[in-house]
């Protein structure tokens, strides 16, 4: 979401689940090449995504809500879009807190089956564009209610889970959701290409009261995507009319390809003795965090009672019913039959057992049943005696 403030441009951009794969940057480029195509055949590969998911444990939880009932949106309609991870609100006194964006679904959350998906996909690759098109096309506007979870500045240091760990959701019983209103969408692009493809959203596009928060995988964030930028638009992507503030810009940036905005003869450099001035207002205090150093050192560590599977385990014990419990070991073993084989296969069902025992065992009991049957994922090799062993967190860089 891109919000047009009187201060300058705020993007938000995160997605439908609450959490994320992964809580090092470092390890995102491995983690996209996982899920993307093989260098040899050129083709998505089940077995290469499994590889670095079990090597990697912290994705259990995304990987969980993946496969489950929201995995696969009904349409952009019907699901709910989360921040993800914790940002800083500076409020007007100075006074500093964590927070967590919710943008909940008034049209309700419906998710779609593997099969549907798998359907629909090949019948109209447009289908979740078109259903939103049509809907806004016809006045129906749908819109989400925005709640925030905040927690005040020094309760970062000392609550139980990280929270600058972006695997991780803040349990509602400890940071209740505050209502503060609601989008509406309730207007089409009068052109695609120049309100959609050209548009450019980054995390870094902050604005007074509103900062980063030591989760490193926003770290990254805050730098990759107008990178990214510079490369797709252009060097001057933000002078285009959808990238650009709404109110009048005061920069030292200058020229370059597409270049449009000039400010004449004007000093190009700050300070200067001519009265150009420059801002620097960056709200009541500066949004930092940079003098307390051990908070921001453990920043993507597990603190001492916390582990990766128990908020997953949570899920599939505590949220889903047994239906959508049924319906989660069909799709996972399912996965993992198109093509996972021998230790990652093993590591696969460890994995799901640490998440929990119970549906751990019924996948592996699918699997196993489908691979003496010949299935596509072919014969896993002999159970290994340490079946029933917790996985353990490593600190692999797969890839
Ligand atoms: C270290 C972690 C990440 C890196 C380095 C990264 C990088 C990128 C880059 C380079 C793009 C392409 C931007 C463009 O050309 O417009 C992109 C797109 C996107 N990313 Fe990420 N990403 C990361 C994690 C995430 C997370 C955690 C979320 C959600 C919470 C997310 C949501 C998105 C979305 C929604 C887009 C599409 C934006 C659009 O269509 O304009 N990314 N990401």
């Amino acid at each position: 979401m891109k919000f047009y403030t009187e201060e300058g441009n705020y993007d938000l951009v995160g997605n439908n689940t609450p959490v994320f794969f992964i809580r090092d940057t470092m390890k995102f480029p491995h983690f996209i090449r996982s899920q993307k195509r093989r260098g040899g055949s050129g083709l998505r590969d089940n077995h290469m995504q499994w590889d670095f998911w079990s090597l990697n444990p912290e994705s259990a939880h995304q990987v969980t809500y993946l496969m489950g009932d929201r995995g696969i949106p009904k349409s952009y309609r019907h699901m709910n879009g989360y921040g993800s991870h914790t940002y800083m609100w500076v409020n007007a006194a100075g006074d500093k807190h964590w927070v967590k964006y919710h943008f909940h679904s008034d049209q309700g959350v419906e998710g779609l089956t593997d099969h549907d998906a798998t359907r629909i996909a090949g019948e109209d690759a447009d289908f979740h564009r078109r259903d939103l098109y049509e809907a806004i096309e016809r006045g129906e506007f749908p819109s989400w209610t925005l709640s925030v979870q905040v927690m005040p500045y020094e309760e970062g240091k000392t609550y139980r889970l990280n929270p600058f760990d972006l695997t991780k959701v803040w349990p509602h019983g400890d940071y209740p959701l505050i209502e503060v209103g609601r989008m509406t969408l309730d207007r089409n692009p009068e052109n695609f290409f120049a309100q959609i493809e050209q548009a450019a959203f980054e995390p870094s596009a902050l604005v007074p009261g509103i900062g980063f928060s030591p989760d490193k995988m926003l770290l990254g964030r805050a730098f990759a995507y107008a990178d990214t930028h510079r490369h797709r638009i252009g060097a001057n992507y933000l002078q285009l009319p959808v990238n650009r503030p709404h109110v009048e810009v005061n920069t030292y940036t200058k020229d370059g390809p597409m270049a449009y905005d000039h400010t004449g003869d004007a000093p190009v450099y700050a300070p200067n003795s001519e009265g150009r001035g420059y801002a620097d207002h960056v709200g009541e205090v500066e949004p930092g965090w940079e003098a307390d150093g051990a908070m921001v050192r453990q920043a993507y560590t597990l603190r001492p009672d916390d582990d990766d599977f128990s908020q997953p385990g949570a899920l599939v014990r505590e949220v889903w019913d047994d239906q959508q419990r049924a319906a989660f070991v069909k799709t996972v073993a399912g996965h993992l039959l198109g093509g996972v084989k021998g230790d990652v296969l093993e590591r696969a069902f460890l994995y799901w057992k640490a998440v929990d025992a119970d549906t751990g065992a019924q996948i592996e009991k699918l699997v196993r049943a489908g691979a003496d049957l010949g299935g596509p994922g072919g014969q896993p090799d002999a159970a290994r005696d340490d079946a029933s062993e917790p996985i353990v967190e490593t600190d692999t860089n797969a890839g």
